[in-house]
């Protein structure tokens, strides 16, 4: 097998993976440079798809703004759950790490007198989200950095590439990543003492969901089997508000928040407000609360999508600010003219997944976490909307700092065992080649339906029987020699992990409901003093 070695290796190459690469090529004391991994195009990932923008506390310029108000805001929608401190780490470097941004070629709007425009998203008490190209921000910062790392001389890129093993030694240190190129079918070992996950999210693991078809959950399942240590695992969060196509696509297009951020109403299907009846705030409560209140409003009215009225924005100034929103609408057959755009929820982000401190290290030496694949503490029970590539870029800088005080040398081999080959050709039944679309269909129907926005106990057992099933029909086939068998691996791994969780997590808080069980958390006010002493 063809083998090399990296002072460091990233696995993925979204907002986080990149990042990464582009701080840590800064450290001009690398001697094995730096290996960004991915297993589709460079720019085929969750964050280009981001709309509504990423926080930024700048008081500075943003008079009102200040890091309290940031925190209290996220440990709110979180419901309590999240690190205080994590909170605070990644509110007070987010201005930085913006300036970084911009100072790198990332074109933030700005107002007519040139200062950066802040919009407002639901549980934000203020204006402080930055956004780029109106409603295009992922796509603006991920363009930008992926032109930077392909320019660097310091960063290596293998595109189509997936990952599929952890490189551990007996002493369970991690020493690289074997990788798997479906092209040339051929398997190669990456060595490193630094090995960064940066695989994004879990959004395909369920039947509708707003999240691209690279978010298998990779990440969480090569980390698992590694043996790293998993938090929050039954925490995923549903949008309320993803695009009901008329063919009913199932990677559904995002209306952002940042719609009823600026003003457009929820209309049930017979055109009725409904939000004030389930929260103090209406559209602009926290993501779960919305989400939930749209699925019971479409159950109580046996209907498939709730409305988006944009007609209080206008439309004019709807496609001034929100011009890719209007482009999917215009595409998929909706006439915004109307002003009603066709909604429902869809999973969309992973608050859970593999457990990080604030140097971003895993349970496993030498493995670190960034991105949505990690669960540092920040979001708690529910992310709080645009904290997501905040805490993708705080991150990524903070790792590089630790890494550029590393020793990165690589190693030359590893004492450990290539699990996954080896029992590749230890099985006997080599040749029995299944069909994994069926499967994933399968896995993505069973935790849509019992493992979403509502759960109970006979829901969850439910999912986890199918869950069986699948990993028993795979279990003696060749299916993981491919990229979606890998896939298929990775996602069953993950949802029967976020099953388990939620199974045994016998009340309802933030994004995690359990409609058999009487005892809802209160959304922890002792948190939220805590804060306003900062
Ligand atoms: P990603 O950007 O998803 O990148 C993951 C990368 O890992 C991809 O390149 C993928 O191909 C690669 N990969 C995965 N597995 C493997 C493997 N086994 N081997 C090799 N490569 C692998 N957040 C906000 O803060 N603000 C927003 O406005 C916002 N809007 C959003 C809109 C949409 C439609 C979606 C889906 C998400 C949105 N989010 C938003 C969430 C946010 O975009 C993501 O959480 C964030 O971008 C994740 O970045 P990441 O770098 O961790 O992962
Ligand atoms: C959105 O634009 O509604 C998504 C924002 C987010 O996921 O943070």
């Amino acid at each position: 097998m063809k083998y090399s070695k990296y002072s460091t290796v990233i696995i993925g190459s979204g907002a986080a993976g990149l990042y990464l690469a582009l701080c840590a090529a800064r450290n001009k004391n690398l001697k094995d440079g730096i290996l960004v991994v991915t297993k589709s195009a460079l720019n085929e990932c969750n964050s280009r798809l981001a709309q509504g923008g990423i926080v930024s506390v700048m008081p500075e310029i943003n008079k009102n703004d200040n890091v309290t108000s940031h925190v209290m805001d996220t440990i709110k929608a979180g419901c309590g759950l999240n690190d205080f401190n994590v909170a605070r780490f990644i509110s007070e470097n987010s201005s930085f790490v913006i300036e970084d941004l911009i100072s790198l070629g990332v074109e933030f709007d700005r107002n007519k007198d040139g200062n950066l425009a802040f919009t407002l998203e639901a549980a934000h008490s203020m204006p402080r989200i930055l956004h780029a190209g109106g409603d295009s921000t992922g796509k603006v910062i991920e363009d930008k950095l992926a032109e930077l790392v392909r320019k660097s001389d310091s960063i290596e890129v293998y595109e189509g590439t997936i990952a599929v093993e952890l490189l551990c030694d007996n002493g369970k240190v991690c020493r690289g990543v074997l990788i798997y190129n479906p092209n040339t079918d051929s398997y190669e070992a990456i060595y490193s003492n630094a090995v960064v996950l940066a695989t994004g999210g879990v959004g395909q693991v369920y039947e509708y969901t707003t999240n691209p078809d690279v978010a298998t959950a990779d990440g969480v399942a090569l980390a698992y089997l590694a043996g790293a240590e998993m938090s929050d695992m039954e925490f995923v969060q549903f949008h309320p508000t993803a695009l009901k196509t008329p063919v009913g696509a199932k990677n559904m297009p995002l209306i952002s928040e940042a719609v009823r951020g600026e003003g457009a109403k929820l209309l049930n299907i017979n055109k009725e407000p409904f939000m004030h009846k389930y929260h103090q705030k209406a559209e602009l409560a926290p993501r779960d609360v919305v989400a939930r209140a749209i699925f019971h409003e479409m159950e109580r009215t046996n209907s498939k999508n709730v409305f988006l009225d944009i007609s209080p924005i206008g439309l004019e100034r709807f496609k001034k600010r929100f011009p890719s929103i209007t482009s999917i609408c215009t595409e998929c057959g909706i006439e915004l003219e109307k002003n009603l755009i066709p909604v429902s929820p869809a999973a969309h982000y992973f608050m859970g997944g593999v457990k990080v401190n604030l140097n971003m290290e895993t349970s496993i030496e030498n493995l670190y976490a960034i991105g949505e694949v990690s669960r540092t503490g920040l979001h708690g029970a529910n992310r709080l909307a645009s904290n997501s590539l905040l805490e993708c870029v705080v991150c990524a800088h903070k790792l590089a700092e630790i890494l550029a005080h590393r020793n990165l040398d690589a190693p030359k081999s590893f004492d450990g065992n290539v699990k996954s080959i080896l029992e590749l050709y230890d099985a006997d039944i080599l040749n029995d080649i299944i069909e994994t679309g069926i499967l994933r269909r399968m896995l993505k129907k069973a935790m849509w339906e019992n493992a979403g926005i509502v759960r109970s106990e006979a829901g969850l057992s439910n999912a986890l029987r199918v869950l069986d099933d699948i990993q028993l029909i795979t279990r003696n086939s060749r299916v993981y020699a491919s990229k979606e068998g890998y896939e298929l691996r990775n996602s069953l791994i993950t949802a029967k992990l976020i099953a388990e969780a939620a199974l045994n997590r016998k009340n309802s808080i933030g994004a995690h409901f359990r409609e058999d069980v009487s005892e809802v958390l209160p959304r922890i006010e002792s948190r939220i003093a805590e804060v306003s002493r900062i």
